[in-house]
């Protein structure tokens, strides 16, 4: 197969979709793999790396679109890049349609199969496209929350560990998922004070018995949130309403009850925070004051460190492309039910319930194009 790799264009997007590692697996595979010239330099991957990977560098965005039969990305195609997508070509990206209603026309328009990142998913209904970017942004919301404690930055002027006869800083985490967990392992390995709630008492059973001896377990509601709120330093957000929005959890009059220097990371800006008072901020202006509470809610924490994060990508997106690309998209997905969620649009056809739903259209089911395989399958 011929596979195209564009530089990402979307502001401060510096991941790549494919590393020189990656590029090996598929040319000694026997495919061709076209990268576009600097696609790889945000994460530190030069041109020569992919030619002595095998791959070919193409000059500009045109002639990459222009070449493949699958291209693999990272973000969701912007408007720059709608008309160079060809009909019948697989674009293997993260989509997210239910939040752009124009790229999900378009993408009809275009007739191209789009294979999302954030659908494909696992029997146990983890989703393993979105997890590593979860991890990535779990361990750096504490490493930004340490910084902007610091004095300097308006936060209390607490370190994270505290030293010798000094109490360590004490860090509140509600949602104990992928995001939580990675938040309380990196604050917990900083010799923080750390208690971690969650509505799932079963999951609140499974984190007791992982984590070292800093980390609490606590019920997640309103009693016992407030409760904490006058005696943390520093509260991280990372909860999760499948498919729905984030609830407010610490609401506006909450934060008269923080202490002044007190910093909010909240993870979850993306599906609406799990604070009132959060509005999305980038890596250029991150936080903003209210009530003397220092706010972080960067929408794209894992942005900040591409290398990490096209790793961590690339690690969980290239056994998929190698399928893929080995057997093309039908048969690949005929074989194998987690890729097959990820088909949302298929030449024209929305084939994703909830995005068919989101703009009112037809959903068309996937048996049009997988045949009998995929109602087997489902079962
Ligand atoms: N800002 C970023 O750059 C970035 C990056 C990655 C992920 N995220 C976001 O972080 C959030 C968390 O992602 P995740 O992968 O950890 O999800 P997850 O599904 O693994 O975990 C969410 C957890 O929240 C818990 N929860 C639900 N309601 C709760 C409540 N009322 N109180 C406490 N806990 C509750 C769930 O039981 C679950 O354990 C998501 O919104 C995700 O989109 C943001």
């Amino acid at each position: 197969m011929i596979i195209g790799v564009p530089k990402e264009i979307k502001n401060n997007e510096n991941r790549v979709a494919l590393t020189p590692a990656g590029t090996q697996e598929l040319v000694k595979r026997g495919h061709q793999v076209f990268v576009q010239a600097t696609a790889g330099e945000g994460s530190g991957f030069l041109d020569e790396d992919y030619v002595e990977s095998g791959a070919q560098i193409l000059p500009d965005i045109q002639s990459t679109y222009a070449k493949a039969e699958m291209i693999m990305k990272v973000k969701e195609p912007i408007e720059e890049e709608y008309e160079l997508i060809k009909e019948d070509q697989l674009v293997f990206t993260y989509f997210h349609f239910a939040a752009y209603e124009g790229l999900t026309k378009a993408m009809i328009k275009n007739k191209s199969i789009c294979l999302a990142y954030e659908t494909v998913e696992k029997t146990d209904k983890s989703l393993p496209l979105l997890v590593p970017m979860s991890e990535v942004a779990g361990r750096m919301s504490i490493q930004e929350g340490a910084k902007y404690l610091e004095k300097p930055l308006k936060g209390r002027g607490i370190l994270l560990g505290g030293v010798p006869g000094v109490r360590p800083a004490k860090v509140m985490i509600m949602g104990g998922g992928v995001v939580g967990t990675n938040a309380a392992k990196m604050a917990a390995g900083m010799g923080a004070d750390v208690t971690i709630m969650d509505v799932n008492l079963q999951r609140l059973r499974y984190l007791d018995d992982v984590m070292p001896a800093n980390v609490n377990t606590f019920m997640s509601n309103e009693y016992n949130i407030r409760e904490m709120l006058h005696r943390v330093d520093l509260i991280i957000g990372a909860v999760l309403i499948p498919g729905g929005k984030a609830p407010h959890l610490i609401t506006r009059d909450m934060l008269k009850e923080m202490r002044p220097g007190t910093v909010l990371v909240d993870v979850a800006v993306d599906q609406g925070g799990c604070i009132e008072t959060c509005k999305p901020t980038t890596h250029e202006d991150p936080t903003y004051i209210i009530d003397d509470v220092v706010h972080y809610c960067v929408a794209n924490m894992p942005g900040a460190v591409p290398y990490t994060s096209t790793l961590a990508l690339t690690n969980a997106t290239l056994p998929y492309a190698i399928q893929l690309a080995n057997k093309g998209w039908v048969k690949a997905c005929q074989e194998n039910r987690e890729l097959a969620l990820g088909l949302n649009v298929i030449k024209g056809d929305v084939v994703y319930d909830a995005v068919a739903e989101a703009y009112d259209l037809e959903h068309v089911p996937f048996e049009k194009y997988l045949g009998d395989v995929w109602g087997k399958l489902k079962d």
